[in-house]
């Protein structure tokens, strides 16, 4: 039996699904009103102990609180079955296990309501989280797209036409982040509880390298930096003073690597207009010191609200109204894909 699919006229109202790593993510878009609901379960608790996400506690996790969190989502909208003209799932990159529960029960959810699905790239859900917010940015801009698996500056120019103008070579800079908060003996997730350390520490008492940042190219490279940051915390005697001026170091050492080639990626693309997104664009130094730039620069920096830097179902929902509204399907067959190379989306236009 084929889904009675509807014109692309029509569709107005997406649930989307986001299930690739440790949040469970759901969220309900509607073209004209906006976002009706967003709800998210992070799974933080479920993995402390392990010290990082255990992708098989993480599928189960979804499992259980996928459903609940629809039914939630679908009474906060205060929106029945027949009013979703579609649903998106996040198809990948990611935990292979986590993202089959997602584009499992959105497929079906898909199949049983009539509606047609769509897989979304997460990371191109992160590159257009911006357009959940009142103030859009325009095309072509760049992206610095910076997360716990991926640390990217893009070129875009519109939905789907990325050019891919650097990536990181080995850890992403969340990846960096958290790796190097466990090394201070911080708990999962360590990005943020590193930035808070970082905001007690003395500035000047260590420098850190800024990886890559004296040859051309918009590269990156930050697990050397975890090393330095595993040999400084040897060598240290440590005191809760000094845990904190290591993580104000690290963490300058990031932002400024960050700022250095968004400053590059402008000059090189000639463009004004710079967008982050990710988790770790809920970093509020980086937050400030890319507006600094930009301000300099007389250019304008965009960035999601906080709630929506890291993972969530919203930014899966716009991005695959966008693709459905563009008369984007998909097979029923549809698998996820764990790796998905950004620039192999295919343009709207
Ligand atoms: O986008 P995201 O939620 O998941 C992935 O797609 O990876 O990003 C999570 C990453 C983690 O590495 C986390 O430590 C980092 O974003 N992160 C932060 C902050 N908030 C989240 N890193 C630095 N400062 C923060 N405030
Ligand atoms: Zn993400």
């Amino acid at each position: 039996m084929t889904p009675n699919f509807i014109s692309i006229e029509e569709l107005m109202r997406i649930l989307g699904i986001e299930t690739s790593c440790d949040e469970t993510g759901i969220a309900i878009y509607d073209d004209k009103l906006g976002l009706l609901s967003h709800q998210l379960y992070s799974q933080v608790d479920l993995h402390a102990d392990y010290g990082g996400v255990v992708p098989e506690l993480a599928s189960r996790d979804h499992v259980r609180k996928i459903v609940p969190l629809v039914q939630e989502s679908m009474k906060e909208a205060n929106c029945s079955k027949e009013e979703i003209d579609g649903v998106a799932y996040t198809q990948g990159p990611g935990l292979i296990g986590a993202l089959l529960v997602g584009s499992s029960v959105g497929r079906s959810l898909a199949f049983a309501w009539g509606v047609p699905s769509v897989g979304v790239h997460h990371m191109e859900g992160h590159l257009l989280a911006p357009m959940l917010e009142d103030e859009k940015p325009e095309f072509p801009f760049v992206a610095l797209l910076v997360s716990g698996g991926h640390t990217m500056l893009v070129r875009v120019d519109g939905i789907g036409e990325y050019e891919l103008l650097g990536e990181s070579l080995d850890d992403a800079a969340g990846e960096a982040f958290d790796k190097t908060a466990k090394l201070l003996g911080l708990d999962y997730p360590g990005g943020p509880r590193l930035a808070k350390l970082a905001d007690k520490g003395e500035p000047s008492s260590y420098h850190f390298p800024r990886p890559m940042t004296d040859r051309p190219g918009l590269d990156f490279s930050f697990s050397g930096l975890k090393t330095y940051a595993a040999n400084t915390i040897r060598d240290a005697e440590m005191t809760e003073q000094v845990k904190a001026n290591i993580a104000f170091a690290f963490q300058q050492a990031v932002v400024d690597t960050l700022v250095i080639k968004c400053r590059r990626a402008l000059k090189e693309t000639g463009l004004k207009r710079l967008v982050i997104a990710g988790g770790v664009s809920a970093n509020i130094h980086l937050r400030n010191e890319l507006a600094e730039l930009m301000q300099k620069l007389r250019g304008k920096v965009y960035y999601p609200s906080l709630a929506y830097c890291t993972d969530n179902g919203a930014m899966i929902a716009y991005a695959g109204l966008q693709r459905l509204k563009a008369g984007q399907t998909e097979s029923i067959a549809a698998s996820v894909k764990p790796r998905w190379p950004l620039d192999s989306l295919s343009s709207l236009n």
